[in-house]
């Protein structure tokens, strides 16, 4: 049914409902509800138009990890705009805001890395790398090695190739995607997926040993590259067992499969790392970063290369004539200043440490007040990114009707109530600017834990 936007039930005028055509809610929803229009930000809060304010606890979309009104970050802008406001990168082009970049990124680089490629979203980033694995194994001789593997829930982006890595069926339905050749693995979620009784070793084993027999299946000569985020941010923060990843890399390694690993969540010290490769003891090949390389203050992403990969795209690209893949606005200039000043402040406020130092506030903070919660199943997280799992039951683990929607419900009361988070199904989603403070971290808590309980009264009057 077609809504007449005039007859809408609030004071939003119908051109607030045309401004987005946007995901993870349904559209006909939007049309009826629309958006809340937020005006203005300042450190870890927003206003809204009707000047109500919230804490950001999701730092938006996972990125504005500096905070609002960062001026350090408004002047880089400001002056790179006045220097040169664009170049590309492109034709034996470049410009000294890409080159400093670069040189910081693989300066601080978790494992050594030798190029840097740059886009303007993490998709895109995500596509890109998708498409330099398959040149290189074109480069060295293995052309057939073209499919990908990535977790069931993983996200890595909303573009053609990134959307068919995405292991999510909201990205794929209707769209005809994924993709043929883009493979999806069980998430690594112990308290989700567990067989009964089973150990978080013995699940490991049995994840690693399906790994291997799907590859066997599908012939590890076929295979390109293993895609996954070090944490799985938008699936669920969820955090992979111990000796899962060391198990991924072994048997990546034995069949000679990039390790691709997606860091645009977790990169610049999210994790209590500056980068999560540390923190989960990966070796990848290559590197996606990007929301919290600028701390979202103007779009731009990275994406690392070693050289192993980066060597045999040299030649390659010397026998075909060129290097096809560009991008207008590749290492913009401005936004590559912006970034440049944004790793200068991780590193002046050690924001790493500092978050490393806040993560047992957060998880603990939050364990303190819900995990006697009869409906919380869960509490789990690294560094300042955490979930809180809803459940019907805790034991045996049961998780509440999809069709009631509690999750959403629980970032509803919140919302009312100063906060804003995001409901993945029935895990609340917790990602605040690293430079929060403890007081404002406890004020977190608090209002979360309120919605918790007037969510879960309702339930028990229902
Ligand atoms: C892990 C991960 N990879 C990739 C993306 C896609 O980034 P973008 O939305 O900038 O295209 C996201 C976005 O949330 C993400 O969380």
């Amino acid at each position: 049914m077609q809504t007449d936007p005039s007859q809408l039930p609030n004071s939003l005028e119908a051109r607030d409902r045309r401004a987005l055509v946007h995901g993870l809610t349904n559209l006909a929803q939007h049309l009826t509800v629309g958006p809340k229009i937020i005006e203005s930000g300042q450190g870890v809060w927003v206003t809204d138009n009707e000047g109500k304010t919230y804490i950001e606890g999701m730092s938006g979309l996972w990125c504005i990890s500096l905070g609002y009104g960062q001026e350090r970050l408004i002047t880089a802008c400001e002056q790179q705009m006045r220097k040169l406001a664009y170049y590309h990168l492109t034709n034996h082009k470049a410009h000294p805001a890409a080159i400093e970049l670069a040189d910081k990124l693989l300066a601080i680089a978790p494992v050594p890395m030798s190029h840097v490629w740059f886009a303007n979203s993490g998709s895109e980033s995500a596509d890109c790398a998708a498409r330099l694995c398959w040149y290189y194994w074109n480069a060295v001789g293995k052309p057939q090695k073209r499919k990908f593997l990535s977790h069931d829930k993983a996200y890595h982006g909303n573009t053609v190739a990134s959307a068919s890595l995405t292991g999510t069926a909201y990205a794929h339905d209707g769209f005809n995607l994924p993709l043929d050749g883009f493979l999806h693995v069980a998430t690594p979620h112990y308290i989700a997926a567990a067989k009964s009784g089973e150990s978080e070793q013995q699940f490991v084993g049995r994840l690693l040993a399906d790994l291997e027999t799907r590859i066997l299946d599908e012939g590890p000569e076929t295979i390109a590259a293993f895609f996954t985020e070090p944490v799985m941010a938008a699936g669920g923060v969820i955090v992979p067992p111990q000796g899962y990843f060391a198990g991924v890399q072994k048997i990546m390694k034995k069949y000679d499969i990039l390790l691709v690993v997606d860091e645009v969540v977790t990169a610049f010290g999210r994790t209590g790392e500056m980068f999560g490769t540390t923190r989960m003891a990966l070796m990848p090949d290559m590197i996606i970063t990007a929301k919290g390389l600028t701390s979202a203050y103007i779009p731009m992403s990275a994406l690392l290369l070693n050289a192993r990969v980066f060597d045999a795209m040299v030649d390659y690209s010397d026998m075909l004539g060129i290097f096809g893949l560009t991008l207008t606005y590749s290492g913009h200039p401005v936004a590559a200043a912006v970034a440049s000043e944004a790793i200068a402040i991780y590193e002046d406020l050690s924001l790493a440490d500092r978050t490393k130092t806040l993560e047992p506030v957060l998880l603990d903070g939050l364990r303190q007040r819900l995990a006697s919660h009869p409906n919380v199943g869960d509490i789990r997280g690294v560094g300042l990114l955490a979930g809180v799992q809803l459940v019907a039951r805790r034991d045996p683990f049961t998780p509440f009707d999809p069709a009631a929607r509690f999750g959403a419900k629980i970032a509803t009361f919140a919302e009312a109530n100063g906060l804003i988070v995001r409901a993945i199904g029935d895990t609340i989603a917790i990602c605040p600017p690293l430079v929060i403070t403890e007081a404002e971290i406890g004020l977190l808590i608090e209002r979360l834990s309120c919605a918790i309980e007037l969510a879960t009264a309702e339930l028990s009057t229902c």
